[in-house]
C-alpha cells in the first residue's frame, strides 16, 4: 500500500498515523544521509518525560534524546541510592539540570551549577573542527537569572558563577554522584574532569554532552586524553553524549 493511502486509511488512529509519518520522513531523510528516530522508542512516547519536555517548553537547551539520557541517569541514581551531590558545568538556561533534578526529586541533595554566564571561554587549537565554523569566545552567554528562574522549583541548587575552574574550590570537600559537563571546549572540559574525577562516588556518573559532536573536537580530545590512563571505560552514546561510570 502506498504511504499516502496508508496515512489516509489510518488517519483517525494517532499511533498508526505517527508510525506512518515516521516512515515517510525516514525514507526522505535517508536520501540526504540523515536519520529519524523510530516512532515507538519509549522515550518518545513516555508520558512522564513528555510532560517534562512540555513543562520546559520552547526555551533553548539540549535536544530531547540527550535530555532523556540525563533524566534516566537521575532515576538510576535515585533507585540505586548512589550517594553524593550532583553538578553541572555549563548551565546556560538550565535545561539539562532541570531534567536531572526532576528525575532525582531529592531536595536534600545539593546540585552545583558552574557557569560563567558569559558564554564560551577562549577556544584553543584543539577546538578547531574540520567542516564546522569555529567557536567564538562569548558565544552562548545567558543571564544567570534565567537559569535560576527555570530551576526555581529546586531549592537545593547552589550557584557558582565564574570561569571554570576558578569556582571549583567552593565544592572541593564534596563527593559527587553525577556530573554533567557541557562546556563544548577543550580547556574547561579537561579542567572539569581533573576536578570531578577524584571526587566521584563509587558507581557515580560522569556525562559529557559534547563528546560525539563533530563540532566539539576539543571536548572529545580532553576526555580521551584524561581517561587514557584510567581504569574506567568511556562509552559513547549515539545521541552525542559520553558516559563514564566510576569504579
Ligand atoms: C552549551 S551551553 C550549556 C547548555 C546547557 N547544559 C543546556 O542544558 O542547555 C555551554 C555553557 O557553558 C558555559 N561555559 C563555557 N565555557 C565556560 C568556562 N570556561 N567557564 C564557565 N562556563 C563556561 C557557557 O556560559 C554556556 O552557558
Amino acid at each position: 500500500m502506498g504511504l499516502r493511502n496508508f496515512m489516509k486509511r489510518h488517519s483517525s488512529d494517532p499511533l498508526r498515523r505517527r508510525k506512518a509519518w515516521s516512515k515517510y520522513f525516514e525514507r526522505r531523510a535517508r536520501r540526504f544521509d540523515l536519520h529519524v528516530y523510530k516512532s515507538h522508542l519509549n522515550w518518545t512516547i513516555s508520558e512522564d518525560f513528555k510532560t517534562l519536555l512540555d513543562q520546559w517548553g520552547d526555551a533553548p537547551g539540549i535536544p530531547a534524546d540527550r535530555c532523556f539520557f540525563i533524566y534516566s541517569l537521575g532515576k538510576l541514581i535515585s533507585s540505586k541510592g548512589i550517594s553524593g551531590d550532583t553538578a553541572e558545568c555549563g548551565v546556560r538556561f538550565g535545561k539539562s539540570s532541570f531534567m536531572l533534578l526532576n528525575a532525582l526529586a531529592d531536595p536534600e541533595r545539593p546540585h552545583h551549577l558552574f557557569d560563567s554566564f558569559e558564554g564560551l571561554s577562549e577556544p584553543r587549537a584543539q577546538d578547531a573542527s574540520i567542516g564546522f565554523r569555529e567557536w567564538e569566545e562569548g558565544e552562548m552567554s545567558a543571564h544567570e537569572s534565567a537559569a535560576l528562574k527555570n530551576l526555581s522549583a529546586f531549592p537545593n541548587c547552589v550557584l557558582h558563577r565564574g570561569w571554570i575552574p576558578d569556582r571549583f574550590p567552593d565544592a572541593a570537600d564534596r563527593q559527587f554522584a553525577c556530573v554533567h559537563i557541557d562546556v563544548d571546549l577543550y580547556d574547561p572540559t579537561g579542567a572539569s574532569l581533573e576536578f570531578f574525577y577524584p571526587r566521584m562516588a563509587q558507581g557515580g556518573f560522569i556525562v559529557c554532552d559534547d563528546y560525539g559532536l563533530a563540532s566539539c573536537p576539543g571536548a572529545t580530545k580532553a576526555f580521551d586524553e584524561f581517561f587514557e590512563d584510567k581504569p574506567e571505560m568511556v562509552l559513547p552514546i549515539p545521541s552525542g553524549q559520553v558516559l563514564v561510570w566510576k569504579t
